[in-house]
């Protein structure tokens, strides 16, 4: 099977657990506020054409809608768009739900493309990015959400040994979802990233210019917050937009 099938595939199988997570569905009012300024400072002002790809169950979908822009919602799983579309009926959202692959977004000439926890996860994120800049009009946007996920500096695996041990002393469920089978890991350049680096040159290559870095504090915060001490803090990792013009 082709490895975009196996992404599929196994985000298909995730789409009824994904929400469960806090983080992932935005159901923490604190860390939902945070990424709406995250998304009020970094988007153009509304109503802008906003293209979210990898949008998933919707969480900045839904947020970005809210605020009045005209959303086009894109994702590879079918499973995971129905999620999406279910909540923003529920809210009264108007959103164009695509379902198809990142390397292959619609026509048409967003003011903005913005995508949270994606491209770690593009098996070819230059070709993603390429074409993303020729789905947005001339001077359009490129807004990244990504993060250091393996962790930064020496310290990280030791952290994250030791929040492992204290979260089952604690008795505390991680509720992030289980890896990607074998096979699939090694077929992503950037997973496992413990620098912005990567991120910005992937950026810089697919010829987006003017390339910013924004440090994601007040999402960190809202996220160390909501874990019982000293979980949040060990299990802390630097988040970022990476904003771009096309
Ligand atoms: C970690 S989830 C992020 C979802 C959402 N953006 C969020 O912030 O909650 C990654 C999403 O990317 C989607 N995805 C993975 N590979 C893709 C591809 N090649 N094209 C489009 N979507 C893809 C998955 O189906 C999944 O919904």
């Amino acid at each position: 099977m082709d490895v975009r099938d196996q992404i599929r595939e196994w985000w298909d199988d995730d789409a009824d657990a994904y929400d469960v997570s806090p983080g992932h569905s935005l159901s923490d009012p604190v860390e939902a506020a945070a990424w709406r300024a995250a998304l009020l400072s970094l988007l153009p002002p509304a109503p802008a054409r906003v293209l979210d790809v990898g949008a998933g169950t919707g969480s900045i979908s839904l947020l970005a809608a809210e605020m009045g822009h005209v959303v086009t919602a894109l994702d590879l799983s079918k499973g995971m768009l129905e999620r999406a579309e279910r909540k923003a009926s529920e809210r009264g959202l108007v959103i164009d739900f695509v379902v198809g692959p990142a390397e292959e977004p619609p026509l048409g000439s967003f003011d903005v493309v913005m995508a949270r926890h994606l491209v770690w996860t593009l098996p070819a994120p230059a070709e993603a990015l390429t074409a993303w800049r020729r789905a947005v009009r001339d001077d359009g946007r490129l807004v990244l959400f990504e993060g250091s996920w393996a962790g930064e500096g020496p310290w990280a695996r030791a952290k994250d040994a030791i929040a492992s041990s204290a979260e089952r002393l604690m008795g505390v469920r991680n509720d992030h979802h289980a890896p990607y089978p074998c096979g699939v890991v090694d077929r992503l350049p950037l997973q496992g990233a413990s620098s912005p680096a990567p991120f910005v040159e992937a950026v810089r290559s697919a010829g987006w210019s003017r390339i910013r870095l924004v440090r994601l504090r007040d999402v960190e915060w809202s996220i160390e917050r909501r874990a019982p001490w000293p979980l949040g803090r060990l299990r802390r990792r630097p988040r970022y937009a990476i904003v771009a013009e096309s």
